[in-house]
């Protein structure tokens, strides 16, 4: 059996055909001339960091964005056999993440032929006008399409990813995007609520009376109306932000729900290494010209109490919560004891509960989940 620990790997590709109002992820529509450069730096960052592969054992890789399907597939394929070439890719999750619009049936090909195991779509809504609100380059129409190819080809992993929270948004518009995506029996089912983000088109807009979001207790109501749909329909609510069939969870993020290590490569990627935090340089210019030294910037070395309070933290933000077992085996310590002020104080005001083996949130909790983590900081 491999004892070494284990380690996931993140792939960013920032490029977007458009983008979204309300997007801050590092990706940009007009950086498509520099795809061929920045994919071969993403290949000097692998063979630079090929001895870590000898001392993990690799279980997911995650192509994220941007938009990974608006490049050639091409590049996907040169990304992946360059992983191969270190390590052996079975038994890995292997995602890639889509937008509808972007995919012929030669790339979803492709990506099968690389071993790609997982998709994940990002649908947002099935209506189009809120579609057309939020800056989305397709419709629901385009969304299917996408899904229909990657059964085609033989995907039996998909993940699509909706939001909450959206302009003008009402609980009918949630009922009927449900509806539609009960049909498809989808294995995975992230749902995001709406975040403003600083300097992005969606806060000016509000900010200017253009757009308004629904309240709090609304966005609240639609997060409880899409548990309760889903937990009927036999999905799984794991995660604050994630629902999927039994067995389906995504490896890639509970790993990191679980402070399991991570590598990332690519602009603005982020890696867990050793009790350390680094990140990518997030400009491209400086990416694709320094050396592979300067790229990643040492963001915390961090102590043991630090790693405890970051893995109560990240612990969390899953349904079942910290095992307290499973911290007195990473820490040595009794998760009740050392954070005895934190529980009782959360517990008392209803967020937090100890069932059993488990530090968990409450049904409460689970809507005011800021409350429990800022706890944890
Ligand atoms: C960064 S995107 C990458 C995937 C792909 N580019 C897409 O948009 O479909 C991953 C997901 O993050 C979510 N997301 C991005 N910005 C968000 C925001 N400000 N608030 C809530 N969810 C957001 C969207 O649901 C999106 O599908
Ligand atoms: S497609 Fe995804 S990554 Fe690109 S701008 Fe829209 S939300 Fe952001």
């Amino acid at each position: 059996m491999d004892q070494r620990p284990e380690l996931g790997i993140y792939i960013h590709i920032p490029f977007c055909i458009k983008k979204c109002i309300y997007c801050d992820f590092t990706s940009f529509p007009d950086k498509y001339d520099l795809q061929e450069r920045y994919i071969q730096k993403i290949l000097e960052e692998i063979e630079n960091e090929k001895s870590v592969f000898e001392n993990y054992k690799v279980t997911t890789i995650y192509i994220g964005g941007g938009t990974p399907s608006s490049i050639e597939s091409k590049y996907i394929i040169r990304i992946l056999d360059k992983i191969k070439k270190y390590l052996d890719i079975k038994n890995v999750e292997i995602t890639i993440e889509l937008n509808p619009g972007t995919v012929t049936k030669q790339k979803m090909l492709d990506y099968k032929k690389a071993d790609i195991n997982r998709i994940s779509i990002g649908l947002q809504s099935t209506q189009n006008h809120l579609l057309k609100t939020i800056g989305r380059i397709h419709t629901y129409e385009d969304f299917i399409k996408t899904y229909e190819l990657a059964k085609q080809v033989g995907f039996e992993n998909i993940n699509a990813d909706l939001m909450i929270g959206l302009p003008n948004q009402t609980i009918q518009d949630i009922k009927s995007t449900l509806q539609e995506i009960m049909k498809l029996k989808l294995q995975h089912i992230s749902v995001y609520s709406l975040i403003i983000e600083p300097d992005t088109e969606l806060e000016e807009l509000i900010e200017n009376g253009k757009l308004t979001i629904p309240p709090d207790e609304e966005e609240r109501k639609q997060y409880q109306y899409v548990k309760n749909i889903l937990e009927l329909e036999g999905y799984i609510h794991y995660e604050i932000s994630n629902f999927s069939l039994p067995g389906k969870q995504s490896k890639h993020n509970t790993n990191c729900w679980e402070q399991k290590e991570y590598i990332g490569f690519g602009l603005a990627a982020h890696s867990y290494i050793d009790k350390k935090r680094f990140s990518n340089t997030n400009d491209m210019n400086e990416y694709l010209n320094n050396d592979y030294i300067k790229i990643k910037t040492l963001q915390e070395n961090q102590t043991q109490e630090e790693q405890e309070k970051e893995y109560m933290l990240l612990g969390l933000r899953k349904l079942e919560g910290v095992q307290i077992q499973k911290f007195k085996q990473k820490f040595g310590k009794n998760p009740l004891y050392i954070f005895r002020n934190e529980i009782e104080e959360l517990t008392d005001e209803g967020l937090l509960e100890v069932e059993l083996d488990n530090i968990k949130l409450t049904r409460k909790g689970i809507d005011f989940a800021n409350l429990v983590w800022e706890e944890f900081i």
